[in-house]
């Protein structure tokens, strides 16, 4: 059973989830409007992947005999000053959601509740695949900056990720 605390925080973490899945969806967006479709579809598998993050939190509380509950999304940003913008952004955001994680893991070990530490050790891991891959293509992009035909290049190998496959930055 998950104290009253460990639920609130578990459905707080699954909130910021599906934020990020938005977040990401927001950036996508940007992406097809300024035609760069291979960030696009970069970005919005990494929504996808913040979708099944979530999920992984509904069903934890709902395995634990806890309660979901939906609270509203947050209106992600929607316009940003350049591709190298987007993926900081993105960096930035991964940064923070690391911290989240983190915060979880402090709680679970302050209350003994062992079955949630195991549960968050996944995203612990996951995190450091998440903050990789942002900051290769923050690191690329950074590098090509003042080259239009690199950056096409790169939105190019970008668009190669494959859903549920190894991060994209591997691919750029
Ligand atoms: Fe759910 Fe991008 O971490």
């Amino acid at each position: 059973m998950l104290s009253e605390q460990m639920q609130k925080a578990l459905n707080g973490q699954l909130n910021a989830e599906y934020y990020s899945s938005y977040l990401y969806l927001s950036m996508a967006a940007y992406f097809e409007s300024t035609n760069l479709p291979g960030m696009a579809t970069w970005m919005r598998i990494q929504a996808q992947e913040e979708e099944m993050h979530a999920m992984k939190f509904f069903d934890f509380i709902c395995d634990r005999g806890g309660r979901v509950t939906l609270a509203q999304i947050d209106a992600p940003g929607t316009e940003w000053e350049s591709p190298l913008a987007v993926f900081q952004a993105a960096y930035a955001h991964e940064q923070k959601v690391t911290g989240l994680i983190n915060s979880l893991v402090k709680m679970a070990r302050d209350e003994g509740d062992a079955a949630t530490d195991v549960f968050l050790q996944w995203f612990v891991t996951e995190q450091i695949e998440e903050e990789k891959s942002a900051d290769e293509v923050v690191q690329k992009l950074t590098r090509i900056k003042d080259a239009p035909h690199l950056l096409l290049m790169m939105d190019n190998e970008l668009g190669a990720r494959q859903a549920g496959g190894e991060q994209a930055a591997d691919a750029a």
